[in-house]
This record gives structure tokens, C-alpha cells and sequence, in this order.
């Protein structure tokens, strides 16, 4: 594996596969390795001739100063799990050579960028990431690049922008990587104290609660959400929001009459969470840690109930 520091050092790394048409994968990421992260670089490895992951904590996405300070950075750990993943090129660039003196673009998307996170956050957010996912992309020109499902409106944002601006990348969105309680992994958990820790676990309940009252035959998303609020209360856990939506456009649903995501944000500790899951109706899938598969038996009375 070769860490690259520059772009025109990488553009040089791959111009010769490149041309031999070899199919490159991206894997952007900023550090922290966890099971998430690796399941991304292992699915690359599978489909990609030459596989870039990149790291990055780009500054412009964070908020608050003081989460950009207390981001968990530990680049020879990463460059380790890279390495032993199969990973050819970590591409590590220092904050100039992303945003040189006199950086002046912001690529925008309209309309996703605005509602959940974007409302929380401010839209920002969703401004910056747009601009660095965008900068990687023409950095590294991959054939596919590969985004986590744990952050479903940034991989949202990120197809749209694809799409408007006929960047010639395909965007593949992975399954959420969860720890045995149901936690979804995230580089911020190992932010969270011990008794935060547990509390964090009612994330997680309150999909699956939202899940089984879909799944029960419910279609009043103000009742199922009820029933995952009550998850998170009696936690202590007070969400900044916990809603259904459309898994396209993000809007909240009227009445669930196909596949819906349920959606969470919540502070616990100093650390903020989020974390979905998509419902289908007709064969709710259980959420991770939730039991197996459906039998065949409790599929057709589904289907039947519905
Ligand atoms: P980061 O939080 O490091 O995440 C990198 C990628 O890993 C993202 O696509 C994210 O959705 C995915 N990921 C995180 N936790 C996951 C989990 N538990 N299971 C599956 N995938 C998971 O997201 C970012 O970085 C940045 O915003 C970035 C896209 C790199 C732009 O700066």
C-alpha cells in the first residue's frame, strides 16, 4: 500500500492501471477505522482492480469547533487496517492541498441538503460535504465509490450531486455495520462514556420498535413513532428528531403505503448520534440484533394482513 499525500502524486499512481483500464474504487472516509468503515474497503477490494481509500477530516463539515477538535485521529492505526484490507493507495492530504489560498467553490444540492441533518446542523453541512466528496471525485476519478448507508441523506446528497453535475463515478451505498447490541458503529462512539454507552443502545431499540409496529400492521406513522419515542424516553434519551420519511426525497409520510425510513438523531453525553433503518411494509425486515429472517409462514400472513 502507498500513503500519497498530493494529488498529482496519485493521479500519477493510477494513470498507468488507469489506462490499462483497470476499474478504481474510492472509499472516502475520515480515519478512525471501525467494522463500518472496513466493510466499505472489503467490498471495493471484491469489485475493484485498484482500490484508493481516503482520509480526511474535513474541516469544513464539522459545526462545532469542539468536534473537530475531539475527532479520534490515529493515522498509523488506519494506515495498518488499510494496509492489512488490501488497500493500495491512502490517499491523506493535508487541509491545503484540499483547500489551497483562495478556495473560493461550494457545491450546493437543494432540497436534501435542507431537511433533517441540514435543518440541525445548518445546511452547511451538507454544503461542505457535497464540495470535498466532489474535490475527491475528480481527484481520484474512480469507476465507483462507495458510501455507508449509516449516513442515508449523505449518500442521498451524494447521488443527487453525482447525478446534476455527470460526474462519471457510480455510487454504491453499503449496509449499516452494528455492534452485538445494535449500535450502529460510528467513530464518535468511542467518544461515549461507559454509562453513555448504554444509553446509546436506545437508538438502535427505537428503530426496531418503530419495525415491529410496522411489521404488526400499524400505518399511522405518528402512532409507530410514538412507540419508538417511548424506547428513547425511557432511556432518558431525548431525540433531536425521530421521523418517517420518504427513502427518496426524505419528506415525512402521511401514512406508510411503502417501503419507509425511520430516521434518529440524539444527543447522548457530548456525543451526537444518528442512525436509520428502512421499513418495508410488506416484509419488514428486522433490524440488525432483532432475530433472524422472517419464516415463509409470517411472510404470507404479512402479505396476507396487508
Ligand atoms: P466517515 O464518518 O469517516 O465515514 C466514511 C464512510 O463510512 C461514510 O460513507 C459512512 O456512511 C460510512 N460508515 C460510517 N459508519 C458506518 C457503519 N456503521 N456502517 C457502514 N458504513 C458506515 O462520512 C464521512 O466520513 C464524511 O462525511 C466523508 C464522506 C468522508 C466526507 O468528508
Amino acid at each position: 500500500m502507498r500513503v500519497v499525500r498530493t494529488v498529482a502524486e496519485l493521479r500519477g499512481g493510477l494513470a498507468g492501471p488507469r489506462s490499462a483500464g483497470s476499474v478504481v474504487g474510492l472509499v472516502p472516509t475520515m480515519g478512525a477505522f471501525h467494522d463500518g468503515h472496513l466493510s466499505l474497503i472489503r467490498r471495493a477490494r471484491r469489485e475493484c482492480e485498484v482500490v484508493v481509500v481516503s482520509l480526511f477530516v474535513n474541516p469544513t463539515q464539522f459545526n462545532e469547533a469542539a468536534d473537530l477538535a475531539a475527532y479520534p485521529r490515529d493515522e498509523r492505526r488506519d494506515a495498518a487496517l488499510a494496509a492489512e484490507a488490501g488497500v493500495d493507495y491512502l490517499f491523506t492530504p493535508p487541509v491545503a492541498e484540499v483547500y489551497p489560498t483562495g478556495f473560493a467553490t461550494t457545491v450546493s444540492v437543494a432540497g436534501l441538503s435542507e431537511t433533517l441533518e441540514g435543518a440541525h446542523r445548518g445546511r452547511g453541512h451538507f454544503d461542505a460535504v457535497a464540495t470535498v466528496v466532489t474535490k475527491l471525485l475528480n481527484m481520484v476519478a474512480p469507476d465507483i465509490a462507495y458510501f455507508g448507508q449509516k449516513d442515508v441523506q449523505q449518500a442521498l446528497v451524494i447521488k443527487q450531486l453525482v447525478r446534476d453535475l455527470d460526474l462519471p463515478a457510480r455510487v454504491e451505498v453499503c449496509p449499516t455495520v452494528r455492534e452485538p447490541d445494535g449500535l450502529a458503529m460510528s467513530s464518535r462512539n468511542a467518544l461515549l462514556s461507559e454509562s453513555d454507552r448504554v444509553q446509546a443502545a436506545a437508538l438502535p431499540r427505537a428503530l426496531r420498535a418503530a419495525v415491529r409496529a410496522v411489521r404488526s400492521g400499524e400505518r399511522d406513522p405518528a402512532a409507530i413513532r410514538s412507540q419508538a419515542m417511548s424506547e428513547l424516553t425511557s432511556s432518558g434519551v431525548r431525540p433531536e428528531y425521530f421521523e418517517l420519511v420518504s427513502p427518496d426525497t426524505l419528506s415525512p409520510v402521511a401514512r406508510i403505503d411503502g417501503e419507509v425510513l425511520a430516521v434518529v438523531a440524539a444527543r447522548v453525553g457530548a456525543v451526537r448520534l444518528i442512525d436509520n433503518e428502512t421499513i418495508d411494509p410488506l416484509l419488514a425486515r428486522p433490524a440488525a440484533g432483532d432475530g433472524g429472517e422472517h419464516s415463509e409462514q409470517e411472510k404470507l400472513e404479512c402479505i396476507a394482513r396487508c
